[in-house]
């Protein structure tokens, strides 16, 4: 569930009118639910309450510091891919025996960073990787936990983009190497000290069955390893629920819980949770202005002023996000497609989309489901200007990321003399 819903013909985030908004900060914009953002949060703590893991909200999903320092407050941990995340995760001073550090590429400057700001693991996905910890660390003079990300070769039943458990993927490594690894480490790497395995098998996965069988083998490895003293301490699952942009039916965090936590208790350690989506998917939508309405012989393309820089994911995963205006009105349906200024045909928020045939120009739009890798992966793409965020308490509001300017965009450019 979440706070958007319609009430007297006209969208609201919780009790705040999104025309108003749109009208108070302009468009494009993105607006955020507070409340909902903290409710499924919540969901997932009390689904999960009876093993009390770390929940790690990934960032990357979006990293806006008013929605982490909420999560934060609440109790969250953070997962960061980057020394970029690794910094605001500092700026709204984040407990950093909360973080965990995954990414196929980390850089040694970005190992030392993290190194020094103390983060409870990184989840390593290379024997490179692990050496180059185990020298800054040493370096360092500290020890420094590590897990190790494993590569357990099933399938998500997702987007080929976003799944991340198969033989042929980057991330990970096969579960034969792991074993060697931990034996290797444990006698040659001592500044770090290895003792979580990670997994985490892709993202938007609706059912319960991929990870079960990637928890499985985990759980399996956890248990032959420390059989043989290898000391693991921690289990972490990564994140990947499915949430609903139309009409899928993603397991409950309930019923997610309730699948994998009997096979989770048998390792006998700590669990942490790497969640992105779940928690801020449905909790944000896009709101952007009809700018003109183009009939051709063919179709009618409705131009708004948010476009594939501003959400990329139709364009990137043909992504389906469902769109609303968001002064309702009820009426006939006519299909067309919704389509932004950038000079691609690729750029289209949504194709031969069933939406009312009275739409004029300057309505405003609220495309659903924006909250998780929307504005995250927004770019300047034609020289656009990022849109302003808007977080959502009741009947207040805030903006919590201006629009940016002309000059921000040629801010660290030099006309240059050559
Ligand atoms: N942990 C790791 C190691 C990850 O790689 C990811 C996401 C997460 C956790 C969080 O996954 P989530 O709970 O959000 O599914 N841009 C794509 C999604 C990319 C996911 C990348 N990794 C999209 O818009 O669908």
């Amino acid at each position: 569930m979440h706070d958007f819903q319609v009430k007297k013909n006209t969208l609201c985030c919780e009790r705040t009118s999104l025309a108003e908004i749109a009208r108070a900060v302009g468009t494009p914009a993105f607006v955020y639910s507070k409340h909902t953002l903290l409710d499924h949060f919540t969901k997932l703590r009390q689904a999960f309450a009876e093993i009390n893991p770390l929940i790690c909200y990934s960032m990357k999903a979006n990293s806006n510091l008013a929605l982490c320092r909420l999560l934060v407050n609440a109790g969250a941990g953070l997962d960061i891919v980057s020394g970029g995340e690794l910094y605001r995760a500092k700026k709204i001073k984040a407990d950093s025996q909360k973080i965990v550090y995954a990414s196929v590429g980390k850089t040694a400057e970005e190992i030392e960073a993290a190194i020094r700001a103390g983060i409870l693991f990184f989840n390593v996905e290379s024997l490179s990787e692990l050496a180059l910890i185990n020298a800054i660390s040493g370096r360092c003079g500290k020890r420094q936990r590590v897990a190790l990300r494993i590569n357990p070769d099933v399938s998500a039943h997702t987007h080929d983009y976003i799944s991340t458990a198969k033989r042929e993927n980057k991330f990970g490594i096969d579960i034969e190497t792991a074993r060697e690894v931990f034996i290797h480490c444990n006698r040659n790497l001592p500044h770090v000290q290895l003792c979580c395995i990670h997994v985490h098998i892709g993202s938007q996965i609706e059912q319960a069955a991929p990870f079960k069988a990637a928890l499985k083998k985990a759980v399996a490895l956890i248990i032959e390893l420390n059989r043989r003293g290898a000391g693991i301490t921690h289990l972490n699952i990564g994140g990947g629920l499915g949430i609903i942009y139309r009409k899928e039916r993603p397991q409950t965090a309930d019923e997610y819980a309730r699948a994998i936590i009997p096979i989770i208790k048998k390792a006998k350690v700590s669990l942490i949770l790497e969640p992105g989506r779940f928690i801020v998917g449905n909790a944000g939508v896009l709101l952007t202005k009809i700018l003109y309405l183009k009939d051709t012989p063919v179709k009618r393309f409705i131009i708004v002023d948010a476009a594939m820089n501003d959400l990329l994911r139709p364009s990137l995963y043909g992504a389906y996000h469902e769109i609303i205006p968001v002064e309702k009105t009820a009426g006939a349906m006519k299909k067309a497609d919704v389509v932004g200024p950038v000079c691609e045909s690729g750029d289209f928020l949504a194709k031969d989309r069933g939406l009312p045939a009275f739409l004029k120009e300057n309505d405003v739009l609220a495309v659903m489901g924006a909250g998780a890798y929307g504005f995250s992966m927004s770019s300047n793409y034609n020289s656009r200007r990022r849109a302003v965020e808007v977080l959502v308490d009741d009947r207040r509001y805030q903006i919590v990321r201006k629009r940016e300017q002309y000059r921000d965009l040629v801010r660290n450019e030099i006309t240059g003399k050559l």
